[in-house]
């Protein structure tokens, strides 16, 4: 099982390009399903979540080609609906077949994703919608079962705007009869990126990207041609592990517009944030400074930021709140950060965080993807050698990092650990 190994210490300097949006690239590959033309993607991240993507797809009989970054998937010859459960358990966000299998085929049969680390995650929402929009939905034996002979539009409000389920509901909406409104849709850029995706495939959708959603349905969609948006998260664990270690790091390629309520933060904190087209630049000029922070859906501070940013509070000077919105057990580094001498204390959603002088490094344990990648980062300014193991975890959503890391002087080694 791997892990890395992190001698701490190191200031970061230099230049890191950042790679395809993971949650970006998953919908967008599932989203492939709703058309039996060919359709070529480009800055399709080399991760484990994606690999598990389209292996899943290739399950269902979808023809796929990859080089590097660059895919090509063909639906033409899908044989079965069904998501089996050796691959769903693996990556929940393999729930994003169901509306697209839902609204071409008129039946889909997803194994239901179960809980995780940070949370029970489940998929309600997702199927309030679909039956709203005259699905008959169940649960038989640990799947979901819908079926459709086709999909009615409809205005449906969301209780809670849910990445995963404004896709899926988008994606299902393509193909319906009549017009679908979506209210309080979550907002997130890679909802909007799979909305551009889809009427580039002739879908007809506006509003993607905010929180009123409207799909006018077709009859059929066509094969198009996609470069993934940039990994706005990538982007933030770069930018503060520059941050972390006063270093002077510059991220390419990325979207600053997709980051303002970190780089808010940053500036706040005490770091110079500068933004030039896709350069964003962090330095640290003085020390950094305690903050507030809450998660939110997007644009609020995003969840998927929380556990990096803890990191970087461990040092700050000051007493800094965090507080956990949107997940409901999305602290399971605040023990293994706390291992590693940080002084954090959790009182419910809140996570009170006392900036000390150093953290000391530690063998310490990754549970998941954001978790490890705010380990990562505290090990970056540990005094002496970090071991975070089950790295595993952070290969679903970072490509390489130890390399990227590397580029800009860290000390990161990827080793196989013993079990
Ligand atoms: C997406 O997950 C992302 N994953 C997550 O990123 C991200 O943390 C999350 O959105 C929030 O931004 C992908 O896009 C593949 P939600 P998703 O549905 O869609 C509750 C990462 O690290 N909820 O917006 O699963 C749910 O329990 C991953 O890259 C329901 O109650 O998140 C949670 O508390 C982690 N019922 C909240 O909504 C539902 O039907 C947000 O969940 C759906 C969600």
């Amino acid at each position: 099982m791997d892990a890395f190994r992190i001698t701490g210490g190191k200031v970061l300097s230099g230049e890191v390009a950042v790679s395809g949006a993971k949650n970006a690239a998953l919908p967008i590959l599932a989203a492939a399903l709703l058309t039996p033309e060919p359709c070529h993607f480009e800055r399709v991240p080399e991760l484990t979540d994606v690999g598990t993507t389209l292996r899943l797809l290739a399950e269902l009989g979808v023809a796929v080609e990859r080089d590097g970054d660059r895919v090509t998937l063909a639906a033409s010859s899908v044989r079965t609906v069904q998501a089996p459960y050796d691959l769903v358990k693996t990556m929940r966000a393999s729930i994003l077949v169901l509306g697209p299998l839902l609204a071409r085929f008129g039946e889909a049969r997803v194994s239901l994703p179960g809980g995780c680390a940070i949370g029970a995650r489940p998929i309600d929402l997702h199927l309030q919608g679909l039956a709203h929009m005259g699905a008959e939905v169940a649960i038989e034996h640990g799947y979901v079962v819908a079926r459709a002979s086709r999909l009615k539009g409809c205005h449906h409000y969301l209780d809670f705007p849910t990445v995963t389920g404004t896709m899926n509901l988008i994606m299902a909406a393509t193909l319906a009869d009549g017009v679908t409104i979506i209210e309080n849709a979550a907002c997130e850029p890679e909802v909007e990126d799979l909305a551009t995706f889809l009427n580039k495939c002739g879908a007809r959708i506006t509003g993607a990207g905010g929180d009123r959603v409207v799909v006018e349905g077709v009859t059929a969609l066509k094969g198009a041609s996609h470069a993934i948006i940039p990994d706005r998260i990538e982007a933030g664990t770069l930018m503060l592990a520059g941050a972390i270690t006063k270093g002077d790091v510059t991220v390419t390629g990325a979207c600053p517009a997709h980051l303002e309520a970190l780089i808010q933060k940053l500036r706040e904190a005490g770091a110079r944030v500068d933004v030039d087209n896709d350069r964003i630049r962090t330095t640290v000029p003085d020390g950094l400074k305690a903050l507030t922070v809450r998660t939110l859906p997007h644009p609020g501070f995003p969840t998927d930021l929380q556990a990096q940013m803890m990191a970087l509070m461990t040092v700050a000077k000051g007493v800094s709140i965090i507080t956990e919105t949107v997940f409901e057990s999305r602290f399971t580094h605040v023990a293994e950060l706390c291992r590693m001498g940080a002084d954090i204390r959790l009182e419910g959603q809140n996570a009170i965080v006392g900036g000390v002088r150093e953290l000391s490094g530690a063998e310490v344990m990754a549970t998941d993807l954001r978790a490890s990648a705010g380990l990562v980062l505290a090990g970056l300014v540990a005094e002496g050698e970090t071991w975070v193991r089950r790295i595993y975890h952070l290969d679903r959503g970072y490509e390489r990092l130890e390399r990227k890391l590397g580029g800009l002087g860290a000390s990161v080694a990827r080793v196989t650990a013993p079990l």
